[in-house]
């Protein structure tokens, strides 16, 4: 094994795991040099925006992180998705989702995920009441603001600036007519929060639509090569597709602050401080039938060239 190698997999999780002796600057710094012939794209982004990054004080990079993640929807793959998404849900037969009139949207973002359900789907059209939550105030704002013609045409918008897993996200609602949406959020739940989010909305909803790309991050720890080679090549995808299609103005934040700075969570934290956790397809099938739900439809589509494919879901709870 190779200098870098080896020094990540001395990095067990006792270790790793946020405890200051551990120089993690020096440990991805490794990483990236090893990773560099064969990740390209984690590379360019490491070399561009890694020192600049490094010298930010935490509060700021998490902030800047943090908006890369809402300026991650204006990327190739998240314009895709959502185009696909609009489809899966159009090829819907109408009987089977039509006494929904609320949306909740969990981890809601910019909100131009239910500006395209809304604009371009029957679903869309039949809504009387949309609820956006997320834990970032700003994503709320800009989301309130993209839907703004909607609400002036009528559509109820709450917004509930919420962890996913605070129950009063759950509120006040009526389970019988809502849809819960969680378009690129429930991933970042561990395994024990998937579990209790999903049983919370089957509580709480009558159906749910998940969309989420689908990699093995779940289960193996983090000293494992296997897992930390898939992790790169998941990232260097998703770090290529920011770079391709996003202005240059926005590469510091999306590919360098938020998708490189998941890489190195994943590469040197603990699996209880990643904070990533996708799935694969037939993962995210069972742990949701698993929590009361019966499956409607569902579809893996190869949308990123090169990269995971990405799984959508539409799933009705189980009458009990
Ligand atoms: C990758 S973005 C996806 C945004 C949008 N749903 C889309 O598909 O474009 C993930 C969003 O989920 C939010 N999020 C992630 N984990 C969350 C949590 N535990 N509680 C609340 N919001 C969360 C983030 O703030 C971010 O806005």
């Amino acid at each position: 094994m190779d200098n870098s190698l080896s020094l990540l997999a001395e990095c067990g999780d006792e270790v790793v795991s946020g405890i200051p002796c551990v120089d993690h600057a020096r440990v991805t710094s490794c990483a990236i040099q090893t990773f560099g012939s064969k990740y390209p794209a984690i590379k360019r982004a490491y070399e561009k925006f890694g020192s600049e990054l490094r010298a930010l004080p935490m509060a700021e990079r998490t902030a800047l992180a943090q908006l890369g993640q809402e300026r991650w929807s204006g990327t190739a793959l998240a314009t895709r998705q959502r185009r696909e998404l609009v489809a899966v849900l159009n090829t819907c037969d109408s009987s089977q989702i039509d006494e929904i009139d609320t949306l909740i949207d969990l981890g809601a973002g910019d909100g131009r995920v239910i500006e395209a359900i809304c604009s371009d789907t029957a679903l869309g059209s039949r809504l009387n009441s949309i609820i956006l939550v997320d834990r970032d105030k700003a994503s709320l704002d800009e989301a309130t603001r993209r839907l703004q013609r909607y609400r002036e045409a009528g559509l109820s918008i709450d917004t509930r600036c919420l962890d996913i897993r605070d129950h009063c996200v759950w509120k006040g609602l009526k389970a019988g007519r809502t849809l819960v949406l969680a378009s690129a959020s429930l991933h970042e739940l561990d395994r024990a929060d998937k579990v209790t989010v999903l049983s919370r909305i089957a509580r709480n909803a009558s159906y749910l639509v998940l969309v989420e790309l689908a990699a093995d991050h779940d289960a193996p720890p983090t000293q494992d090569m296997e897992f930390r080679h898939k992790a790169a090549a998941f990232y260097d995808a998703l770090i290529a597709d920011a770079i391709a299609s996003l202005p240059a103005s926005q590469h510091c934040s999306v590919a360098g602050a938020f998708l490189l700075g998941e890489l190195e969570a994943m590469l040197t934290h603990t699996y209880a401080a990643r904070q990533n956790y996708h799935l694969a397809a037939e993962k995210w099938r069972s742990a949701i039938l698993a929590c009361g739900f019966r499956l409607i439809r569902e579809r893996l589509a190869e949308i990123l060239p090169g990269g995971a494919p990405t799984y959508f879901l539409l799933a009705q709870t189980s009458p009990r």
